[in-house]
């Protein structure tokens, strides 16, 4: 299996995304997706589906340390306290001892991420993470982190073929920070982007596959969301063929910008 070095971790580079997973659907879904082979579960204690996650990693028969298990905290619960309170309720939604990746969601510039991160870092000490990283920081908001001496070594962003982050991913390079793709298919509506129906029909793969292909060639972990098990199957098997430079270029080439998650206490334009 494809993984990317996190740290002191291994990171698969194909996740199985849980966001609106909820319920039973949920806890077939991620056993589906475990049955098939993906060993990286991607949820937040905002979805409000760490129970049912944690019984499919239960039913799965499968040992704890050969699985990557990445969740997040919520915006509002950033000071220390909250914090710490979170990630040991989600490790008991999750009936696991230790999450390998905790992601702060979404920044909070009316919390100092000093009080975050070094919450972030107690956790750490107490084998509680085996990292922190963050999600929706821009360059802005990880030069805070740095200005205190702490880089985060992951940030999972959007970012999709009408939706390609190319400075943010220059910045990522620069500063050692893999990135993660959430959404990675636009959430669907990229896959009827007439630039991946054309390289769809030509290397016979679907369009879900090049795209994913297509982020992961660029050394970014992709982490699809899927209810059912074909598309489920299908998008685990999207990174076992090469999409020549060439083509890989035309879909770099796609001149669509448009960010899909925009929530009203997002801080992009700062
Ligand atoms: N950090 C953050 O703030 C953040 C924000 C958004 C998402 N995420 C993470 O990223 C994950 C993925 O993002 P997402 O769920 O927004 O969108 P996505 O993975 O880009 O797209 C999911 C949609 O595509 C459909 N789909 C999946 N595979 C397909 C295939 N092979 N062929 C056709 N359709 C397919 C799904 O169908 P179904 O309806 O059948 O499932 C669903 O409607 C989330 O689940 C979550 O874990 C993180």
């Amino acid at each position: 299996m494809k993984t990317f070095k996190l740290g002191n971790q291994h990171i698969p580079a194909i996740g199985f995304g849980t966001w609106k997973l909820t319920s039973i659907v949920c806890t077939d879904s991620v056993k589906m997706a475990l049955d098939i082979g993906y060993r990286h579960i991607d949820t937040a204690d905002i979805y409000g589906n760490h129970k049912e996650v944690g019984i499919a990693l239960k039913n799965s028969g499968l040992k704890r340390e050969d699985l990557f298990l990445t969740s997040k905290v919520w915006y509002t619960n950033l000071k220390r306290e909250k914090v710490i309170d979170c990630a040991k309720r989600n490790l008991d939604e999750l009936q696991t001892n230790y999450m390998n990746l905790y992601l702060i969601h979404w920044p909070n510039r009316n919390i100092d991420i000093r009080e975050t991160v070094e919450a972030l870092e107690e956790l750490k000490r107490e084998n509680l993470i085996m990292d922190w990283g963050v999600s929706n920081f821009n360059e802005h908001h990880i030069k805070d982190c740095v200005d205190f001496g702490f880089k985060p070594i992951n940030n999972q962003v959007e970012f999709h073929p009408s939706f390609y982050q190319r400075d943010l991913k220059q910045f990522a390079d620069d500063n050692n920070i893999l990135l993660t793709a959430y959404s990675p298919l636009g959430q669907g509506y990229d896959l009827n982007l007439p630039e991946i129906i054309e390289l769809s029909s030509k290397y016979g793969k679907s369009a879900a596959q090049i795209i994913l292909n297509w982020i992961s060639s660029k050394n970014i972990v992709v982490i699809p969301k899927a209810t059912i098990y074909e598309p489920i199957k299908e998008n685990f098997e999207s990174l076992n063929f090469t999409i020549e430079q060439e083509d890989l270029n035309k879909i770099d080439d796609i001149k669509i910008n448009k960010r899909l998650l925009e929530p009203d206490f997002s801080d992009f334009n700062y």
